[in-house]
């Protein structure tokens, strides 16, 4: 297994591209699962998660080609409604296909996503929803079965605004018989996203980026082509790094999409600039603690709790992180306290009380941001630190090294 090794307190400068987002292409590539042609979808990033969706959708009978950030998608040939265990169990989106796949074959058999390396990840808003739709949902040996001759319109609410539900009942509701109202829906870009996507597709949906979706079903969708928004979590993590180690430039960004962690960096002391497609952050002269609370969208994204625990190791005084949406996401915690930080959990907060700098030690991911958290913490430790399991990073971040290497870092990559 790689490791990543890094060099610490080296300071950043310049400008890093920001690739397309993790969290928008799985729920895309699932939907151009309805179109019987051929679509090509831009700015796909090199994630292991990417390329196993592209595995997946392979088994399942599309014809795929990924080259250089371009992935075509030709769904003619789709003839296996199944999601098999060995790939859902490595990445959980997987379970993306089964609202796509039951519309279009009436149909599927999905794995029942098991836990991730902070808990229990339950799907149960997920079969609900279908339920509603008039699916008859069985599980058989681990699988979830979900039958319907006809998927018809309902209305649907949510008890949380699930991100990958709302994708799921969205795309299952494309083509079903009346309209769909989902109320409680997800907010998140990427969730408007693919509601734009599918109705370039031919869907007719509203309301994306409220709480409220209306979906008209159509008959059936064409392929259409689309290039993925770019990956405000990817952007954020930078943006965390360069407000501990020197001014930097992201580019390729939407800066909207970055509001909730824009207001709580200046809280810190930082200076940021924006244009139409960059943020630019300088360091404060001495980083102010700021309290955190993640939220759904447009509140401060759990993604980006663990890297913001990272940042507040070196306040000035105490911050309290509290996650509302996992309230076990805290696996980083031991590891970013090996390096010297020091941080109590209680509950679903963890409690940061910043010391003077980090020290580097061999640490271990558990998961993709947490893995976040620990290179950022071994950018600002002094000395040199070790971070294994980099396969998890690799899931959702594309040539993390490289790009951190191109501001400045002494970072590089060693087969174990
Ligand atoms: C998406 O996961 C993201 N993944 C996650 O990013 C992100 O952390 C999460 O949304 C929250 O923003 C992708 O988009 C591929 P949810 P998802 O359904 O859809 C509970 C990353 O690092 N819940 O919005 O699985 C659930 O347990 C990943 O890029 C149910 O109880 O998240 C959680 O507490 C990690 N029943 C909350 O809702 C359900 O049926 C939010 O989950 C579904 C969810």
């Amino acid at each position: 297994m790689d490791k990543i090794i890094i060099e610490g307190d080296n300071p950043l400068s310049g400008s890093v591209a920001i690739s397309g987002a993790k969290n928008a292409v799985l729920p895309i590539m699932a939907a151009a699962l309805m179109g019987k042609e051929r679509a090509t979808i831009t700015r796909v990033p090199d994630l292991r998660d990417t390329k196993t969706m592209i595995r997946l959708m392979e088994i399942i009978g599309a014809v795929c080609n990924y080259d250089n950030g371009i992935l075509t998608v030709d769904g003619s040939m789709v003839d296996n409604p199944e999601a098999p265990y060995e790939l859902v169990k490595t990445m959980r989106a997987s379970f993306y296909v089964l609202g796509p796949l039951l519309a279009r074959f009436g149909i599927v058999r999905v794995s029942l996503p098991g836990g991730c390396a902070w808990g229990p990840r339950p799907v149960d808003f997920h079969l609900k929803g279908l339920e509603k739709l008039g699916a008859k949902i069985t599980l058989e040996n681990g699988y979830i079965i979900a039958r319907s001759d006809r998927l018809q319109g309902a209305e649907i609410q949510f008890e949380f605004p699930s991100v990958g539900a709302t994708g799921n009942i969205v795309m299952a509701a494309a083509t079903a018989v009346g309209t769909t109202i989902i109320r409680n829906a997800a907010r998140e870009p990427e969730i408007i996203q693919l509601c734009d996507y599918l109705n370039q597709m031919g869907s007719n949906i509203s309301g994306q980026g409220s709480t409220t979706i209306t979906i008209d079903g159509v008959d059936s969708l064409v392929s259409a082509d689309v290039a993925v928004i770019p990956d405000r979590i990817e952007a954020g993590t930078f943006l965390t790094a360069g407000a501990l180690l020197g001014e930097i430039t992201i580019k390729d960004v939407n800066p909207h999409h970055l509001d909730s962690l824009l207001i709580k960096l200046k809280e810190t002391g930082c200076t940021i600039s924006t244009t139409e497609d960059t943020v630019t952050i300088s360091p404060a002269d001495s980083i102010q603690a700021a309290d955190i609370t993640t939220a759904v969208y447009p509140g401060f994204p759990t993604d980006l709790q663990a890297q913001w625990i990272a940042f507040m190791t070196l306040a000035q005084g105490s911050s309290m992180v509290t996650d509302t949406v996992y309230h076990d996401r805290f696996s980083h915690i031991p590891e970013l306290n090996r390096l010297g930080a020091n941080i109590k959990v209680d509950q679903n907060t963890a409690f940061v009380r910043g010391v003077k700098n980090l020290v580097g030690a061999p640490v271990m991911s558990t998961d993709i941001r947490a893995s976040a958290s620990l290179i950022i913490g071994g950018l600002i430790a002094k000395g040199t630190t070790e971070v294994n399991r980099v396969y998890h990073i690799d899931r959702g971040y594309e040539q993390i090294e490289e790009k951190f290497s191109g501001l400045g870092a002494k970072i590089w990559r060693e087969s174990a």
